[in-house]
């Protein structure tokens, strides 16, 4: 019927389209896939208003066509000790570097994501913004730096950056359609999203771990019959948890509210009793500097504002580091603030991701995950890791956890699967292998495949030992190279494995295999680059600079990708 309608007012509605589209560059640097996928929903709005954009990854983006770029928008994440995802490093290098040209010709804005949590908030945002207005760039509007519930302070800089392109000031109508694009990009591929979760009913929660380790890691089985949810292999699993019952019971005590009042869940207006609002809404594990700030604006707590004084730095990250709201409460008592305006200070409780463990073909309707249960003891308390005590301890078969799908483009199997793979996963970082394997299997793939596995111990924690030798014996799994750290008197870890197979690596390297790193950031994959290198190095007959620049070109070529966490 639309078509049919008359076209009335045409003549009056019609806005004059400039000559030439105005162009916009979008680039993106994300390790999770939640920058790409905010930068896909902006373009996609920039496009609806007769921009033409080009949207990138900033790896694939040739950093000297910034010289004939008039409006940059730049939106990226920052991990662990400030550092850029692995898709922006390069690019972040060029401007730091002496290559960098000047840009007065350049007009940007950087969105920045982070948390608040980690001291080195948003710095390769900060790091982005402040070295293009050091080249000379002009700044359309100011950055915008996002805690872990960025909503909507980006849809706030979709609407700036949309206004500023469009030289207007009156921009709350276009904030506006931007919270819509915002929401809406989210929901695109399924009706399940980060905003609108699943609820998936738990059929299986074994503990990997045999008798007597140390660790339990948990291994779950979703169900997503009736959900329309699929994904890849690589994709992660967001998980909402429930925050610890007896943590929960312990701050509305210490506080002496009551655990039926009616508090706000969230700013949208939703009220709930305090004790659903702390149980499922709120954050209370993590203390940061916002939330120490916001306090002490609600209780004249003098020595919570010593605390935050600008000379004690050191002491407040010391203190924060650790502790959680229980923490807090108690060592600046008294507060004698009504639950209903602390709750709004408390950041809203995040979702975890966790590396889907299956593939969706080999499963249907289905999701599998590894959790390994964080437990330990600080400043004279048992501390419990939110989501994975939840998954371990209060989720059996027949209760549901909230969960969506996080695309992650970063990390995907070779399209051909004739090209072989090296997968290198120590702990729960071998989660995704199993789905990589399990989907190769499912294609009949014929390509190579060769997992390095560690842990602790042999006979307890060879986590899916019965997985890989069914896959060993099937083909499916050409090579497995295991290395238990605590079996014998000298660590062994998978990158001496890697080292000591370096002639077969490279061979494979040269073949054209993709290799796959996951798990620990800091030292393992830290380590595991290094080993990586130097097999290069001395199988190449190269120098570590000519090596570390081959490693470059493959992780260009997306055939070193990197889930680490
Ligand atoms: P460890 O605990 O005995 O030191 C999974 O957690 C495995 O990763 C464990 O065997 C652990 O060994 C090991 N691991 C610890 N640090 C590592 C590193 N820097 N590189 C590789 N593996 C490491």
């Amino acid at each position: 019927p639309a078509a049919a309608e008359p076209v009335t007012g045409g003549a009056v509605t019609t806005v004059a389209k400039p000559e030439t589209p105005r162009e916009v560059t979008v680039l993106f640097g994300s390790q999770t896939g939640n920058c790409q996928r905010l930068a896909v929903s902006l373009s996609r709005k920039l496009e609806e208003q007769g921009f033409q954009v080009t949207v990138a990854a900033m790896n694939s983006f040739k950093p000297n066509g910034l010289k004939k770029v008039e409006n940059l928008l730049l939106l990226v994440s920052t991990h662990g000790e400030g550092e850029p995802p692995d898709n922006a490093r390069a690019f972040h290098e060029f401007l730091y570097s002496k290559r960098a040209p000047q840009l007065p010709h350049l007009r940007f804005s950087v969105l920045a994501l982070g948390d608040t949590s980690y001291e080195f908030f948003c710095q390769t945002g900060k790091d982005f913004d402040q070295k293009l207005e050091e080249l000379g760039a002009q700044r359309l509007s100011p950055r915008v730096d996002c805690d872990l519930d960025y909503d909507e302070p980006v849809a706030e800089w979709f609407g700036h950056v949309i206004g500023a392109l469009n030289g207007s000031q009156n921009t709350s109508g276009i904030a506006d359609a931007a919270v819509q694009a915002a929401e809406s990009a989210e929901s695109l591929e399924s009706s399940y999203s980060r905003n609108h979760p699943f609820h998936a009913e738990v059929l299986e929660n074994l503990n990997l771990n045999g008798r007597g380790s140390d660790r339990e890691t948990r291994h779950l089985e979703l169900s997503l019959a009736g959900s329309n949810i699929t994904f890849e292999p690589g994709d992660s699993l967001g998980v909402y948890p429930e925050n610890h019952p007896q943590l929960v019971e312990d701050i509305i005590a210490a506080m002496g509210w009551n655990r039926d009042e009616r508090v706000p869940l969230n700013k949208k207006g939703e009220e709930g009793t305090l004790h659903e609002a702390l149980l499922r809404h709120y954050e209370i594990t993590v203390l940061t500097k916002p939330l120490l700030e916001q306090a002490a604006g609600l209780a004249s707590t003098p020595a919570l504002q010593e605390l935050l004084a600008p000379e004690r730095q050191q002491d407040l990250k010391n203190y924060i580091q650790g502790r959680d709201l229980l923490d807090l409460i108690q060592d600046y008592a008294p507060w004698e603030v009504p639950a209903r305006s602390f709750v709004t200070i408390l950041r809203k409780l995040p979702a975890r991701l966790y590396s889907i463990a299956s593939s969706y073909n080999a499963n249907p309707d289905e999701v599998h995950f590894t959790v390994r249960a964080v437990r330990y003891e600080s400043h004279g308390r048992e501390r419990y890791g939110v989501c994975s005590v939840h998954c371990a301890e209060r989720v059996q078969p027949g209760a549901t956890l909230p969960v969506y799908i996080q695309n992650n483009p970063n990390f995907k199997l070779p399209a051909n699967p004739d090209v072989p793979v090296i997968m290198i996963g120590p702990g729960t970082g071998v989660a995704p292998f199993r789905s990589f394997l399990e989907e190769r299997e499912e294609q009949g793939a014929q390509g190579k495949s060769w997992l390095f596995y560690g842990d602790r111990h042999f006979v307890t924690d060879f986590l899916y030992q019965t997985d890989w030798q069914r896959m060993l014996k099937d083909g499916v799994l050409s090579r497995l190279d295991v290395a238990f750290s605590r079996d014998t008197e000298e660590k062994v870890y998978v990158q001496h494995r890697i080292l000591e197979k370096s002639k077969e690596l490279y061979q494979w390297l040269q073949e054209g295999a993709h290799v796959y790193v996951c798990g620990d950031e800091k030292h393992m994959a830290h380590d595991v680059h290094s080993a990586l290198i130097t097999v290069i190095q001395e199988e190449g007959g190269l120098s570590p600079e000519a090596a570390a620049a081959y490693l470059e070109t493959l992780q260009q070529e997306q055939r070193y990708q990197r889930d680490v966490y």
